[in-house]
């Protein structure tokens, strides 16, 4: 189903806006995704990274960690904004995909075809992709 326009909106300014809290001092490279809960809710996260680099974590799974530990397990859609810091306009960037082990960790929660991922490079220029787009023949909850 299509996320109405304006949630779709809500999301990416969220997205943004969780960007400018990524803790990214050693890639640059600042990421913020804001979850989209069945309920409506809005969930946010951003890349924070460690000087032990394996440590650092994804915006993505940020966000999908901080929602299942408040108790959400059902999801309809993702929203993503990225580009290294240096970037003087977002707009001219790539849409930003979410990496593999990001689409794997949003698998375990959601019906792939029905979940969208928003890669937005401004409040209003976006690519929607299904996560089984992103991630066909999955791996997922039912194989065990
Ligand atoms: N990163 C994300 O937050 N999400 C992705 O899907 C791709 C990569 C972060 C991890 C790291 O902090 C930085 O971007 C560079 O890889």
């Amino acid at each position: 189903m299509e996320i109405p326009e304006k949630t779709r909106q809500e999301l990416i300014r969220q997205a943004f806006a969780a960007r400018e809290r990524a803790y990214a001092p050693y890639s640059h490279y600042k990421v913020g995704a804001a979850l989209l809960c069945q309920d409506g809710t809005i969930v946010t996260g951003c890349n924070v990274e460690c000087a032990a680099f394996g440590v650092g974590q994804c915006a993505e799974r940020c966000a999908l960690t901080k929602a299942v530990s408040e108790g959400e397990r059902t999801f309809s859609a993702i929203a993503l904004a990225a580009a290294l810091d240096s970037a003087v306009d977002l707009a001219e960037e790539p849409y930003p995909t979410p990496c593999g082990a990001c689409r794997q960790g949003l698998r375990e929660f959601v019906d792939p075809e029905a979940f969208q991922v928003i890669m937005a490079r401004s409040l209003t220029d976006c690519r929607i992709m299904s996560l089984e787009e992103l991630l066909p023949a999955s791996f997922g909850p039912s194989a065990l």
